[in-house]
């Protein structure tokens, strides 16, 4: 089973706030598959970013992907804004424990392509009974709340093992990563199995967005093939 193909998600977290419908047309243009939105409570992370109104408001201007993660202690109150908002793919993490699975049907309930995500200090295992359940599977690679963190080094095995349990259970989830990623922690996390990216100071601190989204895109398509993730 090959493993799917790249792809680059610009985070809008690292964009100019004051121009967020410029921005996300910068990123249509750029050719980035999905625009990736950054959703901060001030109670899971320790910083606020934007809402549905900012969804709904980027949304006429990046026709393609908008993938929501969703860095909230209480979700279940979010999951139809960003629905209706215009989010196609929306991510929760896994250390909301209970709250898991019935968030997880609620988002596929509404039409959304499901996403989990786990950060650095979570033990992978945490992820595993989740797997059939989800399309996509994000791996933090700094402590979720800011951008322009340094890559941690410690996430790649998590990415391999989740790449492993991928292709011993026959699943076609893709494996995301978020944090600190740039050309070389992308191809370190592409020969480790991830397939998408999220990057956002490395990417909008480009005046040539496109150029940038082009040449992550190679080095990490490369580096996953070169590893054999391809099997
Ligand atoms: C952390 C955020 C960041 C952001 C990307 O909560 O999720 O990871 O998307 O930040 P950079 O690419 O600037 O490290
Ligand atoms: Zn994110």
């Amino acid at each position: 089973m090959s493993s799917p193909r790249v792809i680059i998600a610009p985070s809008l977290l690292a964009s100019d706030f004051s121009r967020f419908g410029h921005e996300a047309a910068r990123a249509h243009r750029s050719g980035a598959e999905w625009l990736h939105l950054d959703i901060m409570d001030g109670h899971f992370v320790p910083n606020i970013s934007f809402g549905p109104q900012v969804v709904k408001a980027v949304r006429p201007h990046f026709s393609r992907v908008l993938d929501v993660h969703l860095m909230c202690s209480k979700p279940e109150i979010l999951l139809e804004p960003f629905a209706k908002a215009g989010a196609d793919h929306i991510t929760v993490h896994v250390e909301l424990g209970s709250q898991v699975t019935p968030l997880l049907w609620k988002i596929r309930s509404l039409g959304k392509k499901v996403g989990i995500a786990i950060n650095p200090p979570t033990r992978i295992s945490e992820v595993k009974p989740y797997l059939s359940k989800v399309d996509l599977v994000l791996v933090m690679t700094v402590n979720p709340g800011f951008g322009g963190q340094p890559f941690i080094e410690e996430c790649v095995p998590k990415i391999q093992q989740v790449a492993a349990w991928r292709k011993q259970l026959g699943l076609k989830f893709r494996i995301e990563v978020d944090g600190g990623i740039n050309d070389a922690t992308a191809a370190e996390c592409a020969r480790a199995g991830a397939d998408t990216f999220v990057a956002g100071t490395a990417l909008f601190s480009h005046r040539n967005l496109g150029l940038a989204v082009k040449r992550m895109r190679h080095v990490a398509a490369i580096a996953s093939k070169e590893s054999g993730a391809r099997t």
